[in-house]
């Protein structure tokens, strides 16, 4: 089946058949205070784990090395926020000692290895110092996405139990000045568990009102603070919980380790994304995201490389050349985003004009991810970019691409609507619904043979068992994505989109379970569906409909705003959600489940024959016209 040879074939080929040996020399990448004597660890499979025995820290192998190297003078971080007017870099000597005052000031609120910390936070440097505080003594980090409400963080906090919150007082999307305080006090009354303190980031744009003995302020905390030292760590110990939507309303804290995290992120960098130390590498996502995690903060430093941490959008701030703007001002060689932000581009600046205003001469690359890559965007982008752009494919659980075109190891010829290649260390199959291996061409559920290399997720915060029920029960032997697609005869990945109830809206990860659960709550409401259809920016919008209860009289309209804003309120805005139909029926097949997959066909314009389990398919019909009133 391959048609793909050389060096990425031979560097597949050892990592599946000889892990222990392609692992251990890809451990040799970072500094152990003790090396591993375990590479993988098989004792408790098909729970996995890599570098079991080695001892490291993450926060020295991406800063304190590379200052001890002598790179100290070299640009670490550069922030950009278009939204404040304000600009600053960081080199690898400041934002060492950034980070390690910081870790001393939540040392001297008591945090120890092991403690979580929920960090909720805008795209300031704070957040990334945040961060890499905690991974120096050996606490949990645990970052939520801003744009969720209050009730998402509620849910964090009681799951997470963190010692210690760090916030600040505001957000500030594009004009709009979003107090996070408010926010983070609610959360804080409505959750079970209450952190000993919370360290605010007083913004110039909002004064955030603090509780005396409970809320600190970031700045006189690091004053007063000593600098802490790295703590040294088990390759095992965990560095992170980030929660992800699965199909259920409560969302998953998917656990990473700190040996394999650091080994499989520090390998990605050349070998993915050719990008080495001292070059400048842009992730145009949000901390909150697991791209935020993996390519903002710890990849690129890792690889001593620039990190650029922008405050902005693609568009509105000021305009669609802001990519453009931030790649010839700072020299990014590499940039990373979602499709969906070169699909707003296209939308304003259709011909690319403002493209030829830049000096780009400097930049080589463009990955995408996130989402699927329609190809015409794929098609807009690489005309007028004149650069490759690679769509690459992962998940919050692997933590770094399972599939990509790796273009420090041996780039291929694109095919537009694959990702490629699976990544060294991912061994890719296609099953049949009924559990057989699909045939080339043939579309299946995407799974991934055991064990996942290092850096994929180690287990679901405080619950063995789901990790296992979730993900591993499905197939015995083989990691669930949730994803669809089919390989084709040149053995290249073609990702098509979820199997389940997961929604990406705008490169965000969404659960429609979640959405139904709010809307479900409201006391008008007898039962709903929430579905996810097509959308032309952000590739798909969740869309409602709702049947009320029995002689419930109000005006429909009403109700429907209702719900929208109770989804906004609960959730956030992120959401997305604009439209609740309230509509007389669901259909459903005869064992009573709601045919989602149909209604989202309808809604889509794709044709799809009616499910001969139907028991009201009179139901669906009067559906078309609301979900496809054009047709
Ligand atoms: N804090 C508070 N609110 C936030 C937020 C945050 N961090 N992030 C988003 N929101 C709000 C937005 O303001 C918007 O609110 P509104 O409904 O009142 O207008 C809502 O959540 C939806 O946000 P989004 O889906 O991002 O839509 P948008 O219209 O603001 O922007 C894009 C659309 C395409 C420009 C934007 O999604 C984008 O830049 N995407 C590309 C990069 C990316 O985010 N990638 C993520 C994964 S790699
Ligand atoms: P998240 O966990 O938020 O990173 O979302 C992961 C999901 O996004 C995957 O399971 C896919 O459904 C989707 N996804 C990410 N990247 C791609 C891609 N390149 N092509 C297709 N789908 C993608």
């Amino acid at each position: 089946m391959w048609g793909v040879m050389g060096s990425y074939r031979d560097a597949w080929e050892r990592s599946i058949n000889s892990p222990n040996e392609f692992w251990g020399e890809a451990a040799k990448g970072i500094t152990w205070y003790q090396e591993p004597s375990v590479v993988l660890d098989a004792s408790n499979a098909p729970l996995y784990r890599w570098f079991s025995d080695g001892v490291m820290n993450t926060c020295y192998n991406a800063l304190d090395r590379h200052v001890e190297a002598g790179r100290g003078a070299q640009r670490a971080l550069i922030y950009d926020s278009p939204v404040t007017g304000v600009k600053r870099v960081y080199t690898y000597d400041e934002l060492l000692d950034e980070v390690s005052h910081f870790a001393g000031a939540l040392q001297s609120l008591k945090v120890e290895k092991g403690d979580r910390v929920v960090i909720y936070m805008p795209m300031i440097p704070e957040a990334l110092i945040a961060m890499l505080a905690c991974a120096r003594i050996g606490a949990i980090h645990s970052v939520v996405f801003g744009g969720f409400a209050a009730h998402e963080l509620a849910m964090r906090i009681n799951d997470a139990a963190p010692k210690v919150v760090v916030s600040a007082s505001c957000g500030i999307e594009v004009n709009r000045v979003i107090e996070y305080k408010p926010l983070l006090d609610a959360a804080l009354d409505e959750a079970s568990h209450h952190p000993d303190a919370c360290v605010i980031v007083q913004r110039p744009q909002a004064q955030a009102s603090m509780q005396a003995g409970r809320d600190f302020d970031w700045n006189d905390l690091v004053s007063a603070a000593a600098p802490a030292a790295c703590v040294p760590l088990l390759g095992t110990d965990p560095l992170y919980i980030l929660y992800t939507s699965g199909t259920t309303g409560r969302p998953k804290g998917v656990v990473r380790d700190n040996g394999g995290h650091a080994v499989a992120l520090s390998w990605s960098m050349p070998n993915i994304y050719d990008t080495t130390a001292g070059e400048v590498f842009w992730a145009a996502s949000d901390v909150g995201w697991v791209v935020g995690h993996s390519y903002i903060v710890y990849a690129p430093l890792l690889a001593g490389a620039t990190t650029l941490l922008y405050e902005g959008k693609p568009v509105g701030t000021p305009d669609a050349g802001a990519y453009w703007r931030v790649i010839s001002e700072w020299g990014v060689k590499t940039l990373f985003t979602a499709p969906t932000g070169f699909r707003a581009v296209k939308r304003e600046d259709p011909s690319g004009s403002l493209i030829g205003q830049y000096d780009l001469s400097g930049f080589k690359y463009l990955f995408l991810a996130g989402e699927r890559l329609d190809p015409e965007t794929y098609t807009w982008a690489s005309d007028r970019l004149g650069v490759p752009v690679i769509d690459h494919w992962w998940q919050t659980e692997t933590g770094w691409p399972v599939a990509a075109n790796l273009m420090g190891l041996d780039p291929m010829a694109v095919k537009p609507g694959s990702p490629t290649v699976p990544v060294p260390g991912f061994n890719v199959q296609i099953f049949t619904e009924s559990g057989d291996r699909a045939a080339t061409d043939a579309e299946g559920l995407i799974l991934i043979e055991l064990p996942l290399p290092p850096g994929c997720m180690a287990g679901v915060w405080g619950d063995e068992q789901k990790f296992f029920d979730t993900y591993l029960r499905h197939t015995p032997g083989y990691y669930l994505t949730g994803d669809g697609g089919h390989f084709d005869q040149d053995g290249y990945l073609f990702v098509m989109g979820r199997v389940d109830d997961v929604i990406n809206v705008a490169g965000h990860r969404l659960s429609t379970g979640e959405i139904e659960e709010i809307i479900a709550s409201h006391p008008d409401v007898a039962e709903c569906a929430v579905i996810g259809v097509a959308d032309a920016l952000k590739g798909q919008i969740p869309r409602g409909l709702a049947v009320l209860k029995a002689g419930v009289q109000r005006d429909h309209d009403e109700i429907a705003a209702e719900l929208v804003q109770q989804v906004r309120n609960q959730l956030g805005a992120v959401a997305s959600l604009r439209q609740v139909d309230i509509v007389d029926a669901l259909p459903k097949t005869r064992s009573g489940k709601v045919l989602r997959k149909s209604m989202r066909a309808i809604a889509d314009g794709v044709d799809m024959p009616v499910p001969s389990t139907i028991d009201n398919p009179a139901t669906l019909d009067a559906l078309r016209p609301i979900l496809r009133p054009a047709d």
